[in-house]
């Protein structure tokens, strides 16, 4: 029986976040406890410039990481942590390095003889589903092999996974992300930052089928095109219709750009879980918290006869948790990063 005490940090973007984990049970069948969680979201700070401001994110981690601290561990010496944990890559660097910073103060402040170790972003997203209970009742032997889709602002990323240990990356997006796509359709509907939920909410009232936008890369067969994305296009399609219907009904343009972006992404998960017979379908990022997203893949796993494991909604946008769960699977598999900021670290 394992039994691990994770603090995990998180600042790669807009959200400060602090986590306590405790991990039990087997290396094949790890259980979470999220004894504590706390994220302190910039987003009010950000939306007059409608995106992230790489400096102003670092002024608010600086300002909240010690905060949260206090909140999550308010008697540092009477904890028994195993191991503290860090995002180290991919997002922006100057917000990456307020969390690594802060972290080697406190590891050398109050737990020097705990392990500071870097974690991928992209693993946490990645690894989030092992929050939710349903792998437990299915067991993880009938989830792999997997495909996982990781849906998010900076990433739009298939993989292939045949292991809580081994995977390989199938395609991404060639420019925009997703959930770009989602914020940038958003700002031309007068919506605010961060678009993807706006979008969702506007949609529930609007006509899917009222506006046939472009699939982009759907058809493409090539082997350079099948796992691929690309979102661009899909924005300056919505950018050209609302140009050309000054009057358009943006419930209608919300939910058939949705609907859009929700059938390239279920069409190309599909295609890649039948070429590589998976078993199951893993979901996570920020776009994976919608709801109709999440219908539209449960629905299509059914069809396929896939088990479709995504990740709880809470864990779905950025937080510290999953980095916690990153960190526990990333020692298993011996991999390190090191303490340096990444922007660009891949998965
Ligand atoms: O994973 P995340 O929190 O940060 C990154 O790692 O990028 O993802 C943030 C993205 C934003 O683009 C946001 O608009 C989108 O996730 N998002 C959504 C929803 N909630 C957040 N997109 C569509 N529908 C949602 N409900
Ligand atoms: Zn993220």
């Amino acid at each position: 029986m394992l039994k691990n005490l994770i603090l995990s940090i998180e600042t790669s973007c807009d959200e400060t976040a602090l986590a306590l984990v405790e991990v039990f049970g087997t290396a094949s069948n790890p259980q979470f406890r999220v004894k504590k969680s706390c994220i302190s979201s910039q987003i009010a700070i950000h939306r007059p410039f409608g995106g992230v401001v790489p400096n102003l994110a670092k002024r608010e981690h600086l300002k909240n990481l010690p905060v949260l601290f206090q909140h999550i561990v308010p008697q540092p010496k009477k904890l028994k942590l195993t191991t503290i944990a860090v995002t180290v890559g991919p997002g922006l660097e100057p917000a990456l390095w307020t969390g690594i910073e802060f972290a080697k103060q406190i590891r050398a402040e109050h737990f020097p003889d705990v392990p500071l170790v870097g974690v991928n972003h992209l693993e946490g997203h990645l690894l989030s589903f092992l929050l939710s209970p349903q792998y437990r009742t299915r067991g993880m032997r009938a989830l792999f092999p997997a495909v996982g889709l990781i849906a998010s602002g900076g990433h739009t990323t298939l993989l292939s996974v045949q292991s809580l240990t081994r995977w390989k990356k199938l395609g991404e997006t060639r420019d925009d992300a997703v959930g770009e796509c989602f914020d940038k359709t958003a700002r031309l509907l007068s919506l605010p930052y961060p678009g993807g939920p706006e979008i969702e909410k506007l949609a529930r009232s609007g006509n899917p089928l009222a506006v046939p936008f472009p699939r982009p890369m759907l058809y493409d067969n090539s082997p350079n095109g099948k796992f691929n994305f690309s979102f661009s296009g899909l924005k300056t399609a919505v950018l050209y219709h609302l140009r050309d219907n000054p009057n358009a009904h943006h419930a209608d343009v919300a939910a058939s750009f949705q609907e859009s972006a929700i059938d390239v992404l279920t069409t190309k998960t599909m295609h890649a879980a039948s070429e590589t017979n998976a078993r199951s379908v893993l979901l996570s990022g920020g776009v994976a918290a919608n709801q109709r997203l999440r219908t539209s893949f449960a629905v299509v796993c059914k069809k396929h006869g896939v088990a479709f494991a995504p990740t709880p909604i809470r864990y779905n946008t950025d937080n510290a948790v999953m980095i916690a769960v990153a960190v526990w699977v990333g020692l298993r598999r011996k991999k390190r990063y090191p303490l340096t900021a990444n922007g660009c670290l891949e998965i």
